[in-house]
């Protein structure tokens, strides 16, 4: 893990370097890197006060998985546990960066297939739930592999991409759990999932569900980047990203070019190491938030 962490610090420190001799030579001021903004505490502001956003979720039909159903599915932060604590630890610093600068929308991305990003996804979503006033989502935009409902034993059918298309309303295939925490998930997959997130009702759609519903963070659970180009087309409707590369199968150099491929267009939050065989007291579970 030391030794990725390291490699990874090294790419990064060369990029910087290779950046501020691109800017000297170009007599430009040196990019901020947003890494090393400034951090300062406060809550995004909302219209809406939390009353009038839990009258506006009711709309959204509610689900009541059983606790043991979801810890079949690898769900632990649903309540407090020894379990949950790596992804809480990653919302307290997710959204440290987030509120400092005003973000609301964090997609979680990994360079291949099957690295966690929907397990890291709902763990992170449940995790954010639990705190006291503050309003969630997590959408799916794997439609090639959608995974969601299913971890979540959602059984009736919802399909967010018929929101995405323009076809359905979204209260039509949201799913609320408890009072401030929903889901877009898909039951399907679809034959078009790229037209769907290139579109520009994708934007549109986003933008709407947001000044509905005023959640105060959207996380959005990806295809991998570099299985097509869905994830990189929708990353204009996103303000940062979380990328999730899996232990003893992603290698430094698949993590450092995703990570290049995403800092060209987006905020680069970190790298969550996931599915860690050795780990340090400190690290149990298997995640790492750097
Ligand atoms: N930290 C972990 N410990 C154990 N198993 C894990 C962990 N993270 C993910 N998994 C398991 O690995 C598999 C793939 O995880 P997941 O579906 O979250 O990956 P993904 O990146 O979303 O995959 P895809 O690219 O297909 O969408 C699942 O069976 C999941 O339960
Ligand atoms: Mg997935």
């Amino acid at each position: 893990m030391e030794r990725i962490q390291s490699a990874l610090n090294k790419a990064r420190k060369a990029r910087q370097e290779q950046r501020e001799n691109q800017n000297r030579e170009a007599a430009a001021p040196a990019s901020e890197s947003t890494q090393d903004a400034p951090l300062e505490t406060y809550v995004i502001p909302k219209d809406m006060s939390v009353a009038s956003r839990e009258e506006v979720w009711k709309r959204i039909p509610a689900f009541h998985p059983k606790e043991k159903q979801l810890a079949s599915s690898r769900i632990v932060a649903y309540r407090s546990s020894h379990d949950s604590v790596p992804y809480d630890v990653m919302r307290t610093k997710l959204l440290h960066q987030m509120r400092a600068n005003k973000w609301s929308r964090v997609a979680i991305v990994s360079p291949s297939q099957g690295a966690g990003k929907t397990l890291t996804c709902v763990n992170l979503a449940f995790s954010l739930a639990r705190q006291t006033n503050f309003f969630a989502a997590l959408i799916e935009l794997d439609m090639r592999r959608p995974a969601l409902a299913k971890a979540l034993k959602i059984n009736d059918d919802c399909q967010f991409s018929r929101v995405l298309s323009g076809e359905d309303p979204a209260e039509m295939h949201l799913r609320r759990y408890g009072k401030n925490l929903f889901f877009g998930c898909n039951k399907n997959t679809v034959r078009n999932p790229a037209e769907l997130l290139q579109g520009a009702n994708a934007g549109k759609v986003v933008d709407e569900i947001e000044a509905q519903f005023q959640p105060d963070i959207m996380v959005f659970d990806t295809p991998p980047v570099f299985a097509g180009d869905d994830t990189l087309a929708f990353l204009d409707q996103v303000d940062c990203v979380l990328l999730v590369a899996e232990a003893e199968k992603s290698t430094i150099e698949e993590i450092d070019k995703c990570e290049q491929e995403l800092a060209a267009r987006t905020n680069v939050l970190g790298v969550v190491l996931n599915k860690c065989r050795y780990l340090s007291k400190h690290e149990e579970y298997g995640k790492e938030y750097s």
